[in-house]
């Protein structure tokens, strides 16, 4: 069914009519895919919910095409990204692209689902906008930092699950819920993994949220433990380019206060409650979703 979904989005992007676009399309690597999977397990393959996942794959690329120029991000999936490829401009219009067509497309499916669907849109714009703001300044402000992560990356799962819901005829508050704690976790551990994978499995830059002025929770955690000529260290290679060495004291102080372990726990909990959620609703797919999330390399 997920080849529906993308021939359903080949659809989307010939209806363009324009083969500069089309082109540029077809050279955008997959991904993973999760939103899809997440929406086709909830809702099954009706063509209202071929759309729906074709319609928010599109939201994502467009996410990830304006994510790499805010991120200065030189790869993506494993290929060398649109703004590097092809400049910025090109990414940002091709964002705009996808966007659009997406927004077009989704108040012909449902007027409930485009609701929620472009709210979420909203929401993920805002998060985009404060993750640029906090990436200012080195701070360890916890309940600004999980805002931001619900907006940038947890509204548009929310939304995934509550349309597929409001499609399938389900309770839609529950699959919210459920949306929601696994796109929060979904953030945490691709924040740990910026840290612990490299770049050739992540297939986007490794060890960069850091130098991008990113204080995510594993570097909030870290800075809680340091002694205060560690913290002044710390704060002092915050926004800049690494080195070795610099890159190297970050792991090792990491490993010594078992810092990724604290992080992995907090999405854990996280994954639990949707997983129990989910099993309350006799729904053993959706959990093995949710398990899969926390134990992902990439
Ligand atoms: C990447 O999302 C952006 C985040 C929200 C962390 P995915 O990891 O789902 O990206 P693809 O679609 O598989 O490349
Ligand atoms: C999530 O944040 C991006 C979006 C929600 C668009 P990141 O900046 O951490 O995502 P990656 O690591 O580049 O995929
Ligand atoms: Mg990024
Ligand atoms: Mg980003
Ligand atoms: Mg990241």
């Amino acid at each position: 069914m997920i080849n529906a979904v993308e021939r359903k989005i080949e659809q989307y992007m010939t209806e363009l009519d324009d083969t500069y676009v089309s082109s540029l399309y077809r050279k955008l690597p997959q991904g993973k895919r999760l939103r899809t999977k997440l929406i086709l397990k909830i809702a099954g393959s009706d063509l209202k919910v071929i759309k729906t996942a074709a319609t928010v794959e599109m939201i994502h690329a467009a996410s990830l095409l304006h994510d790499d120029v805010i991120d200065n991000a030189n790869t993506r999936r494993g290929k060398v990204s649109v703004n590097a490829s092809e400049g910025d401009k090109i990414a940002i219009m091709m964002g705009d692209i996808l966007y659009s067509k997406a927004f077009f497309e989704l108040i012909g499916i449902s007027p409930e689902v485009a609701k929620v669907v472009s709210n979420a849109v909203v929401q993920l714009s805002l998060g985009e906008l404060a993750d640029v703001k906090l990436s200012r300044k080195f701070h360890t402000n916890r309940d600004d930092y999980l805002t931001m992560l619900y907006q940038k990356t947890a509204s548009l799962m929310e939304a995934s699950a509550e349309s597929a819901a409001i499609l399938a005829g389900k309770p839609r508050q529950a699959y919210r819920q459920y949306g929601k704690n696994l796109g929060m976790a979904f953030q945490m551990i691709d924040d740990i993994l910026d840290i612990t994978a490299d770049h050739q499995t992540l297939g986007k830059p490794a060890l960069h949220d850091f130098v991008e002025g990113k204080v995510t929770l594993p570097y909030m955690y870290l800075y809680a433990v340091l002694s205060p000529d560690e913290q002044r260290n710390l704060v002092s290679l915050h926004r800049k380019r690494l080195t070795l060495e610099e890159m190297q004291w970050i792991k090792m102080k990491m490993a010594e206060h078992k810092i990724i372990e604290m992080a992995y726990t907090e999405a854990k909990v996280l994954i639990t409650e949707a997983i129990a959620l989910m099993e309350s609703l006799g729904e053993q797919d959706l959990s093995q979703i949710a398990k899969e999330m926390i134990e992902r390399t990439f």
